[in-house]
Parts: C-alpha cells; sequence; structure tokens
C-alpha cells in the first residue's frame, strides 16, 4: 500500500469516528461573538495550533484551507468572510469531506450568520489544487504538511510540492498561515519511515530551521512566527531515541512576496531599542529607532544591529509570538 494510501485511511477513520489522540494541543475554545461552536467540531479538532489569526482578516478576501478536517477553522474563517464560497475547503477523503459537511450543517442550525454555502468544500489534494493561479489572498493549512515527504535524491517530495501549489494560487502578496509541529533535531530515520506515526502528525517533521527554510525555497520572502509552544514529547524508550524529544507546535503566516536579495525577512519577535543622546537613531538602511521604544526587526536586521556593538542599542531575544509591525 502506498503513503498516500494509508494517510487517507488514518483520516478516513478519524471521519468516521473521533480519534482523540490525533493532533491538537491544549486550549481553551476560541469565544467570538455570536459564534457558536459545535461540541463535534472540538471534538474533531485535528489541528496543531490554529490558523485563524485577526491581523489576516480583511473584508472580501477569498480563503482556501486545505485538509478541511471536522470544519472548524473553515467555519472560522467564513465568521469573517461570511459570502457564499468565500471560503474554499479541499480534502482528498470522502468522508472527511462529508463529516465537515454534516458539521457546518450543525453549525448552521445555531448561528443565524451562518449558511453551509459560505463554505466551499471540494474534493481535491494538496498536491495538485483545484483552484486557479492568482486566486486567493490567503491560504491556510492546519497540521497537514509535516505528513508530507521531503525532497530527496529522488526530487522533490510531497510537502515542495504542496508550497509550491500554495503559492500558484495565492495573489501576489498572498498570505499563507499554516501551524505544524517541528522538532528539535532530525527525527531518526525508523521514525520518519513509520508511515502511521508520520500520517498522526508524529514523525514526519521538520526542524524549525528546515521548516522555514522550505518556505524560503518555496519563495514565500518574508514569514512571521507567531507561536511556538510544546506538542508532544517522544519518550526515548518507546520511540526508539537517544534522548527525550520534545516536539513544538508553532504557528507562521509566510507572504507571497519575492525573496530580497540579502535573505528572507523572519520575524520571531525581535525588537531593537535606542538609548541614546538623540530622540531617534536612523541605521541608514531604512529603520528609525525611536528612543527607549521597542521597534520590531526581522532576525536579519536584528543581527546586523547586533553586530554594530553600539552600547546604546540594545536587540532583544526572540519571543516567537511576532504579531506585526517594524522593519521590511
Ligand atoms: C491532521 S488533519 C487536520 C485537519 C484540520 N486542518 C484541523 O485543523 O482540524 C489533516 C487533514 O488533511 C486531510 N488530508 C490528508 N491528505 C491530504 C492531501 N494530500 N491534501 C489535502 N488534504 C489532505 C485529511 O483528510 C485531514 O482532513
Amino acid at each position: 500500500m502506498s503513503y498516500h494510501q494509508t494517510v487517507r485511511d488514518v483520516y478516513r477513520d478519524a471521519a468516521v469516528a473521533t480519534a482523540n489522540n490525533l493532533c491538537c494541543v491544549p486550549q481553551t475554545p476560541r469565544y467570538l461573538p455570536g459564534l457558536a461552536i459545535p461540541s463535534i467540531m472540538h471534538e474533531m479538532n485535528y489541528g496543531c495550533g490554529t490558523t485563524i489569526h485577526l491581523q489576516d482578516m480583511t473584508a472580501g478576501q477569498r480563503v482556501l484551507y486545505v485538509g478541511v478536517g471536522g470544519g472548524l477553522e473553515a467555519l472560522e474563517f467564513a465568521y469573517f468572510s461570511r459570502v457564499p464560497g468565500g471560503v474554499i475547503a479541499v480534502d482528498p477523503v470522502p468522508e472527511m469531506r462529508e463529516a465537515a459537511r454534516r458539521n457546518l450543517e450543525v453549525a448552521a442550525a445555531t448561528n443565524d450568520w451562518f449558511d453551509p454555502s459560505f463554505v466551499d468544500i471540494r474534493d481535491g489534494d494538496a498536491l495538485e489544487l483545484p483552484i486557479d493561479d492568482d486566486s486567493v489572498t490567503l491560504a491556510a493549512q492546519n497540521c497537514l504538511f509535516n505528513i508530507f515527504t521531503t525532497a530527496g535524491p529522488d526530487g522533490d517530495g510531497d510537502l515542495e510540492r504542496a508550497l509550491r501549489e500554495m503559492r500558484r494560487v495565492l495573489e501576489p502578496a498572498g498570505r499563507l498561515v499554516m501551524s505544524d509541529p517541528v522538532t528539535p533535531w532530525p527525527l531518526p530515520d525508523h521514525l520518519r519511515a513509520d508511515e502511521i506515526l508520520r500520517a498522526q502528525c508524529l514523525s514526519g517533521c521538520l526542524t524549525f530551521e528546515e521548516y522555514l527554510q522550505s518556505m524560503v525555497d518555496a519563495g514565500f520572502g518574508s514569514i512571521e512566527v507567531r507561536a511556538r509552544r510544546p506538542y508532544r514529547m517522544l519518550d526515548r524508550e518507546r520511540f526508539g531515541l537517544e534522548r527525550d524529544t520534545l516536539l513544538e507546535s508553532i504557528e507562521v503566516a509566510a507572504f507571497n512576496v519575492p525573496v530580497p536579495a540579502d535573505g528572507p525577512c523572519i520575524f520571531t519577535g525581535r525588537t531593537a531599542i535606542y538609548t541614546g543622546p538623540e530622540e531617534s537613531w536612523d541605521d541608514g538602511a531604512g529603520h528609525v529607532l525611536p528612543r527607549d521604544h521597542p521597534l520590531p526587526v526581522c532576525d536579519k536586521t536584528a543581527g546586523l544591529l547586533s553586530d554594530l556593538g553600539r552600547s546604546d542599542l540594545t536587540v532583544t531575544a526572540s519571543t516567537w509570538h511576532y504579531t506585526g509591525g517594524g522593519c521590511c
């Protein structure tokens, strides 16, 4: 049986009966005025973070959601767009599409503002999206891309193909919002080759650096890291590892803008603070730092400013919770 079939089997089963142990991190349910999320959607939350961030929500945008699961995030995106077909949700597993449809019908009964036509559920695959070029403003996937194979000597893996597809369908400057697990060090081959663990979002993940690099390699020039938190502990005895391995779940937004000649802009929550005698300081490279106030900077700028070694400049560490503003 192929790995793709294993994945489909795992998610067919998770659509037919709730899989309590699959994905998900401890979170309090989101509260938005007038939004009543059916309990079945919480039970079928197979994401490992969230892709719903208020700073991405603009009027009239067309959203693509890949890997619909139980429909929770499709409903949340629809809360903001509220037009027929405003959210297109793609999934290759018929049972999962059917479960999402059912759950959205349940949601329609308890949410006056919602009509199931707001979510256009389509049969399709992340590797070959049934979506036109340059046609969506915002694309999202939650806890799917980590299960994909990556490039090897034989050429691109599914991850590279999926990221290229996301970029193809995004408008210029559109954003790809994702959540996936990452590992602190490369996982051994015996785990990466375990198809079930991999399909269950436990053993296919990349390191944080590899994950970001995969987006840059696909042509996304600016990336925001919005959250980073514990996801699962892989115990060394049970998983045959040299050491216990704490997987983290991260939330990122990657922007469909060209990669600058001097490297991508990656925001991880770092800031630069000027404390000299002037009211502000201009670094001559487009950054004006008001005295005493932290200016959010990308990691590239943070590194350049640190290297100046100035006593009137403080560069703060990554918080992993970047929420906007600042350089680039
Ligand atoms: C881990 S679940 C995440 C579900 C949902 N995003 C959530 O947060 O609850 C992965 C989802 O991706 C779907 N899926 C699996 N392979 C896929 C593929 N190649 N392309 C698109 N979706 C896929 C599964 O059927 C399932 O709905």
